[in-house]
């Protein structure tokens, strides 16, 4: 390369940064964005893991993650997951929740507690792994402490942890199906639900 008396470029200069514009106008074409994962601390009962799991497979929740979970559950044999889930979503067991959360997804504590977001008006992460209590106690606070998002079922009183997981997958899956009905019907001029 020829340095010629006043040329722009100095030797010891960065070169300007190069914009990728492709990557910052190019729109999605996913018909879905996200996933949905599922972490249990410490869940004692495989009645309710059998129900997690099956909840899992039936809303495509893309992980499982049982942090703490009692020895005696042995996810490959659990009366309330016929469909043997964990053949079909990854299931991983760890002692430490945060570990298994997938690379910017983003924690959900699912606790009834006074800062908890109504699960009616919430709205969910484009990648969000939601975090449930033990049958016999609440998440702890270590973990709540390190949610910046808690959701919460507006009930008189606790639901079962199974019951609470399906709730909350349902939620998720039904929003993004009603705004993806919603882009639809705006893309293609026809009249909106509630116009
Ligand atoms: C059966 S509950 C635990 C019992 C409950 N802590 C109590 O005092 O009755 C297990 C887990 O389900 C979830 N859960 C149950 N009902 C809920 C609700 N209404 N809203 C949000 N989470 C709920 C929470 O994650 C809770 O830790």
């Amino acid at each position: 390369m020829s340095s010629e008396p006043g040329a722009d470029t100095r030797p010891n200069e960065k070169p300007p940064r190069r914009r990728y514009d492709r990557y910052v106008t190019r729109t999605s074409t996913l018909p879905e964005r996200g996933y949905g994962c599922v972490a249990l601390e410490s869940p004692t009962d495989e009645v309710n893991v059998g129900h997690t799991l099956r909840a899992a497979l039936c809303f495509r929740a893309g992980l499982v993650i049982l942090s703490n979970a009692s020895k005696d559950i042995n996810v490959r044999r659990l009366k309330t997951d016929p469909g043997r889930a964990y053949r079909h979503v990854p299931v991983v067991h760890t002692d430490d929740l945060f570990q298994g959360i997938p690379e910017a997804c983003t924690p959900v504590a699912v606790e009834i507690t006074d800062d908890a977001i109504d699960l009616s008006v919430f709205v969910h992460p484009e990648r969000a792994c939601y975090i449930f209590g033990p049958e016999n106690g609440s998440i702890s606070q270590e973990t709540l402490d390190r949610c910046k998002l808690k959701v919460k079922i507006p009930t008189v009183m606790s639901l079962n942890l199974g019951m609470t997981v399906n709730i909350v997958l349902y939620d998720r899956a039904a929003k993004a199906n009603r705004n993806r009905a919603w882009k639809a019907d705006q893309s293609s001029g026809k009249p909106v639900a509630g116009d």
